[in-house]
């Protein structure tokens, strides 16, 4: 465990040299036991020609290894020839300009419970490298930019672990007493964070994927025998994310043979290790009976994220972890491409504004805020953030926004083409760009170095005798920590004007009559003046979400009415009900913090009313519209975040929609109906999801009738969505009547799945993020429950996590008995697991948006937490940085 012994150092971008050395070859011989491991590594090493500095000595990273002996070219060294300090292992010996390295280690991959490095998840031995894994593994140059052609032999107890896998293609093979032993050799140089390995008693089902050129590809599934019923919907997920990585981007898959591998125990979703990825099985297993459509969509985008990495991420990789964005944010926004073809892209598109604005913005807004390309880190592990995939792929969509998708083509091509095989940079994949099509991105990089969610503020002014419209921006980036003084970036701001009868032509400087323009706004303040404007227009700004910024447009709720039944642009019909359903929450809520209470505008009622009439429209659009924004979206609205008013606004307006909607919630409800077997596609996820937004407005309603269906619905079992939500309407329920009902739906619902850990994690969430008073002591019951384990993240996830993250009102409740919860597992968690510890912090570092007497039990909860002896690097760089500047308040 990475447990701190002094203050853990701040790396920095600025400072990045080359590798003094190269690995050309690396050799394992990994024995797997039962009570240690010994690995043996043979490295082919060299100086590198590049490096300055041809005298300093080879240092190599190792944490929690047993040395057991090290040589150079077969000559063991001295106890003098080498030292040991912290996570360094440096040689003192005059090294010629090659030679091999050889060294070999004991681990205790059963005692790891950080699950990073070699461990056990239950029966199974299992890696994870990335980002400084490997480092737990043996001796070794653990950065990016040093790539080497890996062989490796695993040997284990043929009986225990009959499946011996790795990177690459299978060699050779042998037994010898009750052990046996597979070799693997990866042809492809990579960095050792793409290495892995694994070994177990798997079952596995395989299908094929023919290339392009025709090649034939062997496709598995790995997983314990009891969940080869879990695969298929994996499986095709794969073949069609192979298939549209060659159509979109003309890639191909590499190697003969394409291996994934389930476990119970994983800090991520899943991990991309060349030929071999590994993915927690929340991430790949499915079958209608437990798993929820959310959950099939989740699967189907993880599985094509992992094999997009192939090529953005693998055959080109990042030089350092500075440039993580580089294959992540790029390989968000690739597998946000193909999910939207694979279904709605407006869905897709309103799903991920959604994510951005509720957790990217606020992660911006906050103490950890920092560029897409960061320019320090204490702990890498921390930077995995949604600031580096969710904002880091909107700004290569910006990109593709500004050059269009045959240029952008064009620019990928010649990234891949021309740094295959090497460690490269963001800005070598921006060059890329620029190259192909003569434009000069300097301003861009702001996007990529400049932290903090920029501000948008438009005036729009029509001047009825001269028939112009001017449109004024005015952009400003808020101050973050360490950055105060913000550049004008350039926002691209696609966009149209609509009038009574539809979107009028647009002309301007450069724009000559089409009724669609992407403006390049890059000035801190600019106008635009449209000619020939019949009528007064309304504007439909940053249509699909053109730049992540926060729009500000002063428009009147009838503008918006407008624009949700008139905009061309699907995103902004969505946006126009989003922001008018904000704006009439907010100012209700506003009023209640001062005491007042404010009538609900009956144009929203009348809005919902026409959308649930319209038969012409697509039913997750529907479902999407009628469901109000998010109290976490609605906190991340205000100054100061006033919990208890929050929820309580949102519940009454709700209340309110369902009493007034009665009668079209309840025929919605029964004419979605399906008869059809279930299947996760995207027509009926589309009926279910409206089903089910009218079942949840319907459960707040005081009628015995209508809560028994909902309890029907949620015991029948007809498949997971349906009983998933019937269940979650039902524990949420505030009408006295639901509450045995919930509770009889609940035990049953153990009964039937106590059996499928990933059905008892969505009842265990399900129960976490029930926001009736008394939700802290239901979780802490919880804890106690047979079926919660603290090592298994997924768990953690769904229990605690769940409650911090989606039960306000239970997590902030008035005498600080939620946070000191938190505070006490994250101790807990913190000896375990740093990783998954430090996740859990994010809620308490948001103190300084709350009421000051939440703020301060906040702060001291963070306070216990950072004196905590023996504190891993990862809680405390987050710790101390929320605390940071508290006189800046
Ligand atoms: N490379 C990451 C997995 C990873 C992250 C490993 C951090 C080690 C530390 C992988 O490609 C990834 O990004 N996975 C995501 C899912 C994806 C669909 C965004 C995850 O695991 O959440
Ligand atoms: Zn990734």
């Amino acid at each position: 465990m990475a447990l701190r012994d002094s203050q853990p150092k701040t790396i920095h971008l600025k400072n990045y040299r080359v590798p003094d050395f190269l690995i050309d070859k690396t050799d394992l011989v990994v024995e797997l036991g039962e009570t240690e491991t010994r690995v043996k590594s043979t490295l082919a090493m060299r100086r590198n020609p590049e490096s300055e500095d041809w005298s300093v000595p080879l240092e190599l990273h190792g944490v929690n290894l047993q040395l057991q002996s090290i040589a150079i070219d077969g000559d063991p060294l001295e106890d003098d020839e080498y030292y040991l300090g912290g996570e360094l292992l440096s040689i003192h010996r005059s090294l010629n300009e090659s030679f091999i390295f050889s060294a070999e280690v004991i681990v205790k991959p059963q005692e790891n419970t950080s699950l990073e490095g070699l461990y056990k998840s239950r029966n199974m031995f299992c890696t994870q490298c990335e980002a400084e894994g490997f480092r737990k593994i043996t001796y070794y140059l653990d950065r990016p930019d040093v790539m080497a052609e890996f062989t490796t032999t695993i040997v284990a107890d043929k009986s225990r672990y009959p499946v011996l896998l790795s990177n690459g293609n299978p060699v050779a093979s042998g037994e010898e007493g009750g052990r046996h032993w597979v070799t693997w050799h990866d042809p492809f140089k990579k960095p050792a964070y793409l290495f892995a390995m694994v070994a177990g008693d798997l079952a596995h089902i395989a299908d094929t994927f023919t290339t392009a050129s025709g090649r034939v590809v062997d496709l598995r599934i790995y997983v314990e025998e009891k969940d080869l019923d879990k695969c298929a919907f994996a499986m095709t997920s794969l073949q069609k994310s192979m298939a549209w990585d060659e159509e979109v981007y003309g890639r191909e898959y590499d190697l003969d043979i394409f291996m994934i591998v389930a476990v119970d125990d994983f800090n991520m979703g899943a991990m991309e290790n060349k030929g071999l990825n590994i993915f927690n099985t929340s991430a790949v297993l499915a079958k209608q009976e437990i798993t929820t459509d959310a959950s099939f969509q989740n699967i189907q985008a993880i599985v094509a994220h992992e094999y997009f990495h192939n090529w953005s991420g693998n055959r080109v990789t990042c030089r350092d972890w500075f440039q993580l964005s580089l294959k992540e944010g790029f390989t968000v926004f690739r597998d946000s491409q193909f999910s939207a073809a694979m279904g709605s892209p407006v869905v897709k598109r309103v799903q991920d504004v959604n994510l951005l604005r509720t957790l990217q913005f606020a992660e911006d807004a906050g103490p950890m805020a920092h560029p897409v390309q960061p320019a320090s880190y204490m702990e890498i592990s921390n930077f995995y953030t949604l600031t580096v995939y969710e904002k880091g792929a909107e700004v290569v969509g910006m990109i593709r926004t500004l050059l269009g998708p045959e240029l952008f083509r064009q620019g990928a091509d010649l990234y891949f083409a021309r740094h295959d095989g090497q460690a490269v940079t963001i800005d070598d994949f921006v060059a890329a760009m620029g190259e192909v099509s003569g434009r000069d991105f300097s301003r861009f990089m702001h996007w990529y170095r400049q932290a903090g969610t920029p501000r948008l503020d438009v005036a729009g002014h029509y001047d009825a005798a001269a028939s112009t419209f001017a449109l004024t921006f005015k952009q400003h980036c808020p101050p973050t920590p360490g950055g105060s003084d913000k550049k004008p970036c350039l926002i691209p701001v696609a966009m149209g004007l609509v009038g009574p009868e539809g979107d009028l032509p647009l002309r301007a400087e450069g724009l000559d009559g089409a009724t669609h323009a992407v403006l390049e706004v890059a000035e801190a303040e600019q106008t635009i003046v449209f000619r020939d404007v019949p009528v007064k227009p309304v504007p439909s700004l940053l249509r699909n979400f053109s730049a992540p910024v926060k729009l500000h447009y002063p428009y009147s709720r009838d503008e918006l009415l407008f624009l949700m039944a008139n905009d061309s642009d699907g995103f902004n019909r969505w946006e126009a009900c989003n922001q008018l359903s904000l704006d009439i929450l907010k100012h209700i809520i506003a009023a209640r913090v001062d005491g007042h209470h404010l009538v609900l505008d009956p144009r929203l009622v009348r809005a919902f009313r026409g959308l649930l009439a319209d038969q012409s429209l697509d039913k997750a659009m529907v479902a999407l519209m009628l469901t109000l924004p998010s109290e976490a979206l609605l906190g991340e609205e205000m100054e100061v975040i006033h919990v208890q008013a929050i929820h309580d606004v949102r519940r009454e307006v709700r209340v309110a929609i369902a009493r007034a909607l009665r009668g079209e919630l309840l025929a919605c409800y029964d004419a979605l109906q399906l008869d059809e077997p279930y299947s996760p596609e995207p027509e009926q996820i589309a009926c279910r999801s409206l089903r089910n937004t009218a079942l949840a407005y319907l459960s707040l309603l005081d009628e015995p009738a209508l809560l028994d269906r909902i309890h029907g619905q949620a015991v029948a079992f007809a498949n997971m969505t349906d009983s998933h939500a019937a269940l979650v309407s039902l524990v949420n329920s505030p009408v006295p009547a639901a509450a045995p009902l919930a509770r009889d739906a609940l035990a049953r619902f153990y009964e039937q799945w106590r059996g499928e850990p990933l059905a008892v994690n969505l009842w265990f969430q399900a129960q976490a993020g029930a926001m009736l008073p008394g939700g802290l002591e239901r979780v802490r019951g919880l804890l106690e429950h047979e079926a919660f384990d603290i090592r298994n993240p997924n768990k953690v996830r769904s229990l605690i996590g769940a409650f911090a993250n989606a039960n306000a009102v239970n997590f902030h409740r008035g005498d600080g008995a939620g946070y000191r919860f938190l505070a006490d597992k994250i101790i807990e968690l913190n000896r375990l697991n740093p990783q998954v510890a430090s996740r859990q912090l994010t809620p308490l570092t948001r103190w300084r948006r709350y009421p000051h007497d939440l703020a301060l039990q906040m702060t001291s909860e963070l306070r216990r937490i950072l004196a905590e002896p023996g504190l891993s690097a990862d809680v405390f760089e987050v710790v101390s940085k929320s605390l940071a500047n508290l006189d800046n308040r």
